[in-house]
Order: structure tokens, then sequence, then C-alpha cells
């Protein structure tokens, strides 16, 4: 059994956890450039078809110097909402690489998309007649829900019956009425079943799906498939990477097959937002406590759900590693703990009943594959400050990529507040 990711990866370059927590306080986020760097690659790379470009999925972690290494590595983005178009610009996203997949927007965002040059997917029948009112003769793209979905828990499933995305796809007609009514230009269509899968065989559905439906529409410059790539949260128990080779070639043949019947110009992209950046990042954290209480074994840390929520909000499993101060921990007696936030919420656990190395005040824990939707999800509750985002480059040094927050960023936002 490996236990030490980072260390498989030297994660940690020229430096070390209790150094970084160190320099730059508890907890921490730190990412590794190159691991960012090689997964935008894979994905850059993952279906052998001349058309294709990847989409990375702004949400999963907008960080500003990952989006400018992101675009480096030569992907384009999806936004879902003005925030993310204003970051992207500023990491040196062109209009033409941003595709803005809005949900129940205001006029006032489609427009603001529209007035830069960004394309527009609206997904619902509804967002596409106030669409077509305001922006008559427009180019616009819908979002179709194919009538299935996927995820790793039902909150994060965007296909099928139960959820309000994307237009139903029998509604094509429906679609083609308004597009004439307002004389629309239909350039593309996009969908998104879910996220987190770990075999290409459901989305490769969801494309052939896609892909019918497209034959519907004449002249479409794209065909977005969408992201949800799996990553394996539990590495330390053996759980392997998705395989993506073969069914990169797979969607490939799928992809030739339909551009060459129908319509060869068209670009074909994908939406990966978790596998680009969640294995990049690690969260660090420090204990300052131990409790036992009802026959458990509380670890007391300073990683509540503000800075990760994703063990509250779905129940995920994220490996941790233990780190000692100047010795290595000792996993041949592993004791069972409960591993526990500072926000006063009963829920705060960011890991359950987990076997691990005996654990001391002053050690710091690694949460690992944090890059994606961790900082994007963490937020102020408690008046909690966000942590820092530090980078470990390729020559092994780090450098702080975004400060943490301050007290006084506490008041910023009042009127009375400085
Ligand atoms: N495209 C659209 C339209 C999306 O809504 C999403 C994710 C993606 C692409 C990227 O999906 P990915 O490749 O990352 O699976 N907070 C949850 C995940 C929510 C995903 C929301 N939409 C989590 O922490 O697991």
């Amino acid at each position: 059994m490996d236990h030490y990711y980072t260390k498989k990866t030297n994660f940690y370059g020229n430096t070390d956890p209790h150094e970084l927590i160190e320099q730059y306080g508890s907890p921490l986020y730190v990412y590794n450039e190159n691991i960012l760097r090689q997964r935008c690659r894979d994905m850059a790379d993952f279906i052998p078809c001349a058309n294709y470009t990847a989409n990375y999925s702004t949400k999963a972690n907008a960080n500003l110097e990952l989006l400018r290494i992101i675009r480096e590595e030569g992907l384009h983005a999806d936004a879902m909402s003005p925030g993310e178009i204003y970051v992207l610009l500023a990491a040196g996203f062109l209009p033409e690489q941003i595709l803005y997949i809005g949900n129940n927007v205001s006029i006032e965002e489609m427009m603001y998309a529209v007035n830069l040059g960004i394309t527009v997917s609206v997904d619902s029948l509804s967002q596409l007649e106030t669409f077509g009112r305001h922006n008559p003769g427009g180019n616009v793209a819908v979002r179709i829900n194919p009538g299935f979905g996927i995820g790793h828990h039902e909150n994060v499933v965007t296909g099928g019956k139960k959820t309000k995305f994307g237009i139903n796809c029998n509604r094509i007609n429906d679609i083609k009425a308004l597009i004439k009514e307002y004389d629309l230009n239909l350039v593309g269509i996009n969908q998104h079943i879910g996220s987190l899968f770990m075999e290409g065989e459901p989305y490769i559905q969801s494309i052939r799906m896609l892909l019918d439906i497209a034959a519907h529409f004449e002249g479409l410059r794209f065909i977005d498939m969408g992201g949800g790539f799996g990553i394996p949260y539990q590495k330390q128990l053996g759980e392997k990477p998705l395989e993506l080779e073969l069914f990169g070639r797979q969607v490939a043949e799928l992809l030739n097959d339909w551009a060459s019947r129908y319509n060869p110009g068209v670009q074909f992209m994908s939406e990966p937002g978790r596998y680009v950046v969640a294995e990049c990042g690690v969260l660090l954290g420090t204990v300052h406590a131990r409790k036992e209480n009802g026959g458990i074994n509380y670890v007391g840390t300073d990683l509540g759900f503000n800075v990760l929520a994703r063990p509250v909000m779905y129940d995920a499993w994220h490996d941790i590693e233990v780190y000692q101060k100047n010795k290595q921990a000792d996993y041949s007696k592993p004791e069972t703990v409960t591993i526990v936030g500072n926000i006063c919420e009963s829920g705060d656990i960011i890991a359950h009943s987990r076997q691990l190395p005996h654990i001391g005040i002053g050690d710091i824990l690694g949460v690992m594959d944090a890059g994606a939707y961790g900082y994007s999800m963490s937020s102020n509750y408690n008046n909690r400050l966000r942590p820092a985002e530090v980078m470990i480059q390729r020559d092994g040094t780090h450098k702080l990529i975004r400060r943490r927050d301050t007290l006084e960023d506490m008041l910023r936002t009042f009127p009375s507040g400085e």
C-alpha cells in the first residue's frame, strides 16, 4: 500500500509541508505545476481527432495563476458566471476561447458576455426566448439534456429527469421554432451529464445521443460533449485512474464518423474541470487538539468545511497523509480516528473513521486531491479566513499565488468598512 502520493510525485519540490505552513500559515492550499501541466496535456490530447479542443471548466478552480498555466497549455474554457468570465479574460483567454454556459441567468448577464464577443449557451426554451428578444439575428448555443445523467452524488448529476439543466432532447422542434422566430444563428450545442465517472461507457453513450440530436441542426460550428472525467480519490486503497487512451480512440471514431457524414468543419469540445486540477492540489492543515468522546477518537484541526466543503456536502472521500515534524509517520500501528475541523457544527467532519498512524498535536495533515472544488467552494463561514494558495513551480521552488484573507477583509464589504 502506497501512503504517500506526494513522495512518489515529488509534490513539494524543494520544500516540505512544515516549512510551507511556517511561511504561509495554516491551512494552506498547495499546487504542483508539473502535475497541473500533465493533466492539461492529458485532456488536450484525449481525443485523437483534428477538430477537438478541451475547454477547462473554471468552476473547479479559478485561481489566476492556474488559469494562466491552463491557457498556456492550449486549453480553452467554459464559464458559468460573469465572475468567471472576468478572471478568464484577466488570465489571457480570448473571448472566442470562452463559452458562457448560463443557467437561469439575467439578460444583463447574457449581454455582459455578448458585448465581450463571448458565445452564450442557454439551457431552457425560456432563456432562448429571452436571448432572442434582446439579440435578434445573434449567435447562440443551446444546452441539451440527453435524457440521462451520471455522477458521484445525486447533487452533481446534471442530465436526466431530476435536474434543472438543459433543454429536453425531445424539444428540438421548439428550439427550431424559436431560432426561426428571432432569426438566431444556432452556432453550437452542448451538454454536461454530470460529474465524476471512472469508466467511459456512459459518456460515450451520451455522445451518441448528442450526435443524433446534432444531426437535426445544420451549420453548427461546435458540439460540446461536457465534462465529468473522474480521478481516483482512493489512491491509498489502490484505486486506478481513468483509462483515457482506449476511451479517447472510441470517442474519436464516433466524432470522425459523424463529421464526415454531416459536417466536416465542426469543432468538438469537452469540458473537464476536476480532471485538470484535482490531483495537482493538496490542502494542508494543522492538528490542534485530540479528544475521545463516545468511543470516537477525534483529531481536531483547522480544516473546517469552510476550507473544503466536499466531505460535508457529498460525503466525499479524500486520502489523508500525515506529516510529523522530522520523522516519518509509522503506518505499522494505525489507529482509527475521525478528523474534524474548527467550525461550529457537529457535521464539520473531513474524514470519518480513518486508519492512520498516531497523530499528535502539531502534526500537519495533507488532504489529497483537493485542487478541484476546494478553494473555489470555500467560504468565510464563522468569519474564518480563507487560506493562501501556493504553487510549487517546475524547478521545485515555491511562490504565493493568492494571499490568505486578513481580518481587515472581514470588514471590506460594509459601507463603513475599510
Ligand atoms: N461543464 C459544466 C456545464 C458543468 O456544470 C461542470 C461541473 C463541468 C463542465 C465540469 O465537470 P467536472 O469535469 O469537473 O466533473 N462540486 C462538485 C462538482 C460539481 C460539478 C458542477 N459542474 C464536487 O466537488 O464534486
